[in-house]
């Protein structure tokens, strides 16, 4: 028997593309074992998205590099090997597979040939119009699953690796997808989210021609299904009708992660967002003004190229116009390939970490206020297990918060099962309480 283990770093994209990858290797007889040490066959799957993020890969490979030969074979897949490519056997002459996760439907061929004993294999071509689609993706969760409708990103923003990594933008037939929905719910998923590093731009490649609004009213109707969510927006593409569907099928949750990256709209040019802050805050007035309740998450970048101490306050007082529920901000990382590597006025990594950490404690205080006005009331929790140190059940909210809690009663709650919960405490990152009947 065949063994490999698996290390999937970055988005939730890489993660349900390496259940894809896992699926494709049981499918050839291959098993999965928990530590790298046990197995014959290593796999990366990577991020480049920041530098940090691709220093992983090679410190994990350098790890293992007196491994080498004893048995071992090495592989590098997702978006470093797609940018790095046949750059990595130089860097790390003991790999001896490297695909881009545009090249996966071609994997099963490319492991019959390191099977022969070829020594380098690569799948780089980013020249398809595939998806990466298999019968036999390998879930983690039986409860909640992704489900890819859309892959590549035709977006060129300045800072921005995927299009290099992922490619151009192809959707799946509306039939294929709704096909793999109904199959979910028959095995019992009552949560699914749709994935895509544009989701706002899916186009329905069959005759159906369905846009993104018309797949989530869709999707919503699925019987079984009690929760769908789906990331990552881009305000460019974030038409109304979304929020009309979210308004009209309580299974749509009330959550929207929705990039803004900037606040200023100089650095939203530098960047190629494509949009002003003027039409990104219409959007997020179509999402406040739903009678849903809509949480509001977002992405943002400090110390773009050129972005003076005016524009990254005109970020914060964005924060302050909004009050995300939740944000993820990251210091600029430059990467290869992009346009913004052209850009004079760099700023120092001191003066990122700066205003990274005023923007950091701002979101927290914002995120304070705002899950203190949440004590009182009921909410419907998705278990996800018993955190043994505190006595606690995790649960999650539609809006997906953590919304930890008790029973009185001391009854036992299966991961997957729903319960709903009155909020008692509250903190910067989650919500604690008790069930109600
Ligand atoms: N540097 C820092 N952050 C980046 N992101 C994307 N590219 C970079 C980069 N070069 C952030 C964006 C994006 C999130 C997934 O990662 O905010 O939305
Ligand atoms: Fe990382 Fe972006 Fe690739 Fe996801 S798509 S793995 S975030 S570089």
């Amino acid at each position: 028997m065949k063994t490999f283990y698996i290390e999937t770093f970055g988005c939730q994209m890489n993660v349900h593309d390496s259940e894809k990858v896992i699926g494709t290797l049981v499918q050839r007889g291959y098993s999965r074992v928990e530590e790298p040490g046990d197995a014959e066959l290593i796999l990366y799957n990577t991020c480049s998205i920041r530098d940090k993020a691709e220093q992983k890969v090679f410190s994990r490979l350098q790890q293992f590099k007196k491994d080498a030969g004893k048995g071992k074979v090495f592989g590098v897949l997702g978006c470093v090997a797609q940018q790095e490519g046949e750059k990595i056997f130089e860097r790390s002459p003991h790999v001896s597979l490297v695909c881009g996760s545009a090249s996966y439907n071609k994997l099963g061929d490319l492991l019959v040939r390191i099977e022969r004993g070829a020594r380098r294999v690569t799948g780089l071509s980013l020249d398809t119009e595939d998806t990466f689609e298999t019968e036999a993706t390998r879930r983690d969760s039986p409860h909640k699953a992704y489900i890819t409708i859309i892959e590549g990103c035709d977006k060129s923003c300045a800072y921005c690796v995927v299009p290099f990594t992922r490619g151009p933008e192809r959707s799946r037939t509306s039939e294929s997808i709704m096909r793999e929905a109904h199959e979910l719910a028959q095995m019992g998923y009552t949560e699914i989210q749709l994935l895509g590093q544009n989701v706002n731009s899916y186009l329905d490649p069959s005759a159906a021609g369905w846009n993104f609004a018309t797949l989530l009213r869709y999707i919503a109707r699925v019987e079984g299904l009690r929760r769908v969510r789906f990331t990552t927006s881009h305000p460019r593409d974030f038409g109304k009708d979304i929020v009309d569907a979210i308004d009209e099928n309580p299974v749509l949750c009330n959550q929207v992660h929705l990039p803004v990256q900037a606040g200023s709209d100089s650095v939203l040019r530098a960047m190629q967002r494509l949009y002003t802050r003027d039409e990104y805050m219409r959007r997020i007035e179509w999402l406040k003004r739903s009678p849903r309740e809509i949480a509001l998450s977002t992405d943002i970048i400090v110390g773009f190229p050129g972005e003076t101490e005016k524009d990254f306050r005109m970020t914060l007082d964005l924060m302050d116009e909004v009050e995300y529920d939740s944000m993820f901000s990251f210091k600029y990382s430059p990467r290869p390939n992009t346009s913004a590597l052209q850009l004079s006025d760099a700023l120092d990594e001191n003066e990122k970490g700066r205003r990274l950490a005023i923007l950091q404690e701002k979101q927290r205080m914002i995120q304070i206020r705002r899950n203190a006005g949440l004590i009182g009331r009921n909410e419907e929790v998705m278990v996800e297990g018993l955190n043994k140190a505190t006595g606690q059940w995790i649960g999650r909210t539609a809006q997906n918060r953590t919304l930890n809690f008790t029973d009185a009663a001391g009854r036992a709650f299966e991961p997957g099962q729903y319960a709903n919960v009155a909020v008692t405490r509250s903190g910067p990152n989650s919500l604690a309480g008790e069930t109600v009947n």
